[in-house]
């Protein structure tokens, strides 16, 4: 039956929502909320609504941010009055010059490599010891009609990394700590409507949080949202679909949470209505409720409906029903917002492991890092994609979001492409701090189909054991309890037969390695505990390297192991015959920057990763593929050039799940073997080349496979394969191209290390290139850099003049004026009366190079209340407010030599006078962009991002001594993302 419960509560700041102030005492979060009333509803709406138009709009601010590096401004945060800070921080500073960025946008990605510099994250030259790299400014303007006057105006940042302080139009409005939860405000009360407003965001990425690649900067997506006075409150919808038993049976009831928002001085009566989208697009259910919002108050509906014939989520199947979510008040529609949901099951059993639509299904998970090549931590939502499939490729069906909470495209991609999450918070805590962060996120994310598991931390070595930690863990616990009952809760505890802290009392042991005994005695103890390989292998290999090198800092792709690790047989061999263990996530499914493991620098990024950080697979991936996929699979390894190894004994290894495996070199046997379930098959072959080839047979003896790997001659051509012919022209679209060198006989060239390099033409830019080489020290991004150097204007005369309040020119303006008795200009150059006019003069000398770039900008530290400002006597602006920092680029009114600047002011009341704090920068040309990676065992890739024009986009890529390649890629006309222009 249909039903809809309201529950009241009053608030006294409307805009701080809900977390925030349910956090001011976190010991009353778990009181029972204030039951008001409760009223029943048939389903369907019985007069046609009108809307608001439009209800809501989301709108993305990523295009256009000025960004500077380097922090110039200490002084940039005022804390003793409103609105007083500044700097970039105040709204009229000139941002002219400063470089122009797109979101998201991580800066750690454009440093340079310094062996000094912090192993652990990369070796970037970023952290304490490099204070002018590790703090960046960032501004954005955006305008605001004047119909938004009845808007509520909300803007979001989904991670910054690391701590930001935000300001809107010079009002400090939220300082943020830390590089990985979203963060919210509304800034209705000081933006300004019918006209222009500035963000500015102070960025400070000195200090690190994790012990792997972080990146630095605005490196997910920020969103200005507009909604009515009252509205769904942010990540105000909860659905939930719910079966008796938590088995999959008959029909689930869909619980939905509308948390409502009245900001208004009016209590509010609004109506609820939710429909429900199948997969296919029919409208299967509607339900609605009415009830009254208190004025300044927000309200948790609470409306349920069966759904009739359900069709299951599942990674192998995933399909997504759709919520509409409608509010209205007084016949009109207030709000409507979409939301994505799927209809499955999740729980453990002690005994039968994981427990997906109500059957054992068994993890075969990757831990990963959110890091790629070319662009670090500002991964595009394609790419994220990307990533998805090259994991489910080989049948990772789970990704342990570690360790920190992720990037909800990550999640979108998920749901759509069919992969569970383990949703891990950064670190373990019952602050009221940390509870807010594990708030934030747990109502960002709980619709989620993908989201299977949360995990209170990962191994929190200094207190994990204590009574401590077992009672933060288990407050963490419960308030997922609270917030999302539907799932379950584990740790990623690094320690074998250990039953303490927090081990004790979280719902799910998860084993961070340690296979062996300890985890079946473990389990002989504790036979109610579920359990999940909450991480495991940390296998290390190089893609293409056969030999450690301990020099170029390279580990063998057959595989190497450390103090802690396994190889892939020896885990997933020890799991897969005990399915209580639930499966596993591997450390990692990609490789990351930082944590260089075994060998330090010149090794930049880890090894473990089952992909490269392009997502090339190193061998592994096919062990992981034959025992994951129900695919045939046969691979053979290492590749077959080995000048100079003639007639030496080479290992060659078969990955397969073929129940046995014939190898031949150049057509001659070298013998059948028997493969056991989950390992792989090795030879000793003495090395000739020609052709290394395999056949693969099945329980019958039918040959249902074979493969081959042959000896190539060099690199002759140079091939692009794009990963999407055709892709959206918004602007944020990405095609991410391999790049690869054949021979003669188009045989890939296993070992081709050729420098190859790019351009681009038409709709697309080049973002970022890599090749998943551990110890490249070449860059992934190539920034266009327009040399720049300043020169203060000093020395300045003035006294009290009549001149023309307009452009024309006065003769104390001209350049040969005789400004010799005039008052030097000091501390204070002060117009004293009101309605009184002076002119203020300065010299500059410039040399031929300081003109021969592109632009000279003067900026005025200020200009109290009027200015007309010449250069040589010629007219080149004027400023209005005393406020602002006027700038103008006087490039064509210098010469060489002597140069006059005059500024006549206008003192309309109080003091007056002109702020000598005056430059001018030069900004040289700026240096296009001349994009190269080097092939790295055959292959590099680089990530392709579409304009907003539609249209054809052509990549060349050429190199010394092999033909060069062409590859084009179509950019559609689509819905772009509604955006801030
Ligand atoms: C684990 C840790 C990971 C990573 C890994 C390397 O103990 O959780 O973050 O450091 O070791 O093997």
């Amino acid at each position: 039956m249909d039903s809809i419960v309201f529950q009241n509560m009053s608030m006294s700041a409307y805009h701080k929502i809900p977390s925030d102030f349910e956090f001011h005492n976190p010991r009353h979060l778990f009181r029972p909320l204030l039951l008001l009333s409760a009223l029943l509803l048939a389903c369907g709406s019985a007069t046609p609504l009108q809307a608001v138009e439009p209800p809501r709009e989301h709108l993305s601010l990523d295009a256009n941010w000025k960004f500077r590096l380097g922090d110039d401004w200490p002084e940039a945060l005022r804390l003793d009055k409103a609105g007083a800070s500044t700097g970039p921080a105040a709204e009229k500073f000139a941002d002219t010059t400063w470089r122009t960025v797109q979101l998201p946008h991580d800066w750690a990605i454009e440093l340079p490599f310094d062996q000094s510099a912090d192993g652990s994250h990369g070796f970037k030259a970023l952290g304490l010891n490099f204070p002018k790299n590790s703090i960046a400014w960032y501004r954005r303007v955006f305008d605001l009609p004047k119909e938004d006057q009845s808007k509520r105006i909300w803007l979001t940042f989904d991670g910054v990394f690391r701590d930001a302080t935000v300001w809107v139009n010079g009002w400090l409005v939220r300082r943020h700590e830390g590089g990985y939860y979203p963060f919210r405000e509304d800034i209705t009360d000081i933006v300004k409507l019918g006209g222009h407003n500035v963000i500015s965001v102070r960025v400070d990425a000195t200090k690190v949080e994790g012990w792997f690649y972080e990146g630095a900067g605005i490196y997910r997506h920020v969103w200005l949202d507009k909604t009515s006075p009252v509205a769904i409150a942010p990540d105000g919808i909860f659905v939930s679909p719910r079966f008796e038993k938590n088995l999959p049976n008959g029909n689930p009831e869909i619980l939905v949470e509308a948390n409502l928002l009245n900001a208004t001085t009016n209590d509010a009566k609004a109506t609820v209505t939710c429909e429900i989208i199948s997969p296919e697009g029919r409208s299967v259910r509607k339900f609605s409720g009415t009830e009254t919002v208190d004025r300044e108050a927000h309200a948790v509906a609470k409306l349920s409906s069966k759904l009739p014939s359900p069709v299951l989520w599942s990674p192998e199947s995933p399909q997504l029903y759709k919520l509409i979510t409608t509010v209205s008040v007084a016949s009109k529609i207030v709000d409507e917002k979409e939301t994505a949901f799927g209809v499955r099951t999740v729980g453990f059993d002690a005994t039968n492991g994981f427990l997906l639509n109500g059957k054992h299904y068994e993890i075969y998970g990757t831990c990963n890092h959110q890091d790629h090549a070319g662009v670090g931590a500002a991964i595009p939502d394609a790419l994220q994609e990307f990533r998805v499939k090259q994991l489910k490729a080989f049948g990772c069906n789970a990704i342990r979001t570690s360790h920190n909470p992720p990037t909800p495209e990550l999640l979108d991609a998920c749901d759509r492409l069919g992969m569970l999450i383990m949703d891990e918070s950064r670190l373990l805590g019952s602050d009221m701090e940390n509870l807010r962060k594990w708030d934030d996120l747990i109502r960002r994310d709980r619709n989620h189909a993908s989201v299977a598991i949360w995990s209170v931390a990962n191994e929190e070595f200094s207190v994990q054991d204590s009574p401590q930690a077992a009672n933060a863990a288990r407050t963490m616990q419960n308030y997922v309890k609270r917030l999302d009952p539907t799932r379950p809760v584990t740790y990623a505890a690094p320690e074998g037969d250990t039953f303490a802290g927090i081990n004790s009392v979280i719902e799910v042991r998860g084993w961070n390695y340690h296979i062996g005994s300890g985890m079946d005695s473990y389990h002989a103890k504790h036979p109610n505990q579920p359990n999940v390989g909450t991480e495991q292998a940390s296998t290390v290999t190089t893609r293409g390297e056969y030999e450690n090198d301990t020099a170029r800092g390279y580990v063998s792709a057959y595989g190497n192991k450390t103090s802690w690790s396994n190889l892939a047989e020896e885990w997933w061999g020890y799991f897969a015959d005990r399915p209580w263990l639930s499966g596993g996530f591997v450390w990692t499914g990609f490789d990351y920057r930082g944590e260089p493991t075994p060998y330090g620098w010149p090794c930049i990024n880890s090894h473990f990763g089952i992909l490269d950080t392009c997502g090339f697979p190193k061998d592994d991936m096919y062990y992981y593929q034959a025992w994951w996929t129900t695919n045939v699979v046969l691979h053979v390894l290492p590749h077959w050039n080995w000048p100079g190894k003639e007639g030496k004994e080479i290992r060659v290894d078969v990955l397969s799940n073929c129940k046995q495996v014939e190898l031949f070199l150049n057509g001659a046997s070298l013998g059948k073997q028997t493969m056991e379930p989950n390992s792989r098959l090795t030879w000793k072959v003495k090395y000739a080349p020609g052709t290394l080839s395999a056949k693969g047979f099945d329980k019958s003896g039918n040959m249902i496979a074979e493969t081959k790997v042959e000896t190539t001659g060099d690199a002759s051509r140079i091939v692009l394969t794009p990963d999407r012919k055709t892709i959206n022209a918004d602007g944020q679209d990405v095609s991410v191209f391999t790049v690869s060198a054949v021979d003669a006989q188009g045989w890939m060239v296993p070992v081709a290390q050729n420098k190859i390099h790019f351009a681009i033409e038409g709709a697309g830019n080049i973002i970022g290139v890599g090749n998943g080489d551990p110890s490249s020290h070449e860059p992934d991004v190539y920034v266009p850099n327009a040399p720049s150097h300043f020169i203060a204007v000093k020395n300045w005369r003035w006294a009290l003049a009549a001149f023309p309040k307009n452009q024309s020119v006065a003769p104390e303006y001209a350049p040969d004026f005789d400004d010799s008795k005039w008052s030097r200009l000091g501390g204070s150059g002060s117009i004293e009366a009101r309605n009184t006019t002076a002119i203020y003069r300065a010299h500059i000398n410039l040399t031929e190079e300081d003109l021969n770039g592109d632009s000279a900008l003067i900026s005025f530290g200020g200009c109290d209340d009027e200015g007309w400002y010449f250069v040589n006597n010629q007219f080149v602006g004027e400023s209005h407010d005393w406020q602002a920092q006027p700038a103008f680029d006087i490039k064509k009114y210098l010469h060489v030599g002597d140069n006059v600047i005059a500024v006549g002011v206008y003192n309309n009341e109080g003091q007056g006078g002109l702020n000598p704090d005056v430059s001018v920068q030069f900004a040289g040309h700026a240096a296009v962009s001349a994009w190269s990676r080097s092939l790295f065992n055959g292959l590099a890739q680089i990530i392709v991002q579409s304009t907003r024009d539609a249209g054809e986009i052509k990549l060349s890529a050429t190199a010394d001594g092999l033909a060069s390649a062409i590859s084009t890629v179509q950019t559609q006309p689509g819905a772009p993302r509604p955006s801030v222009p």
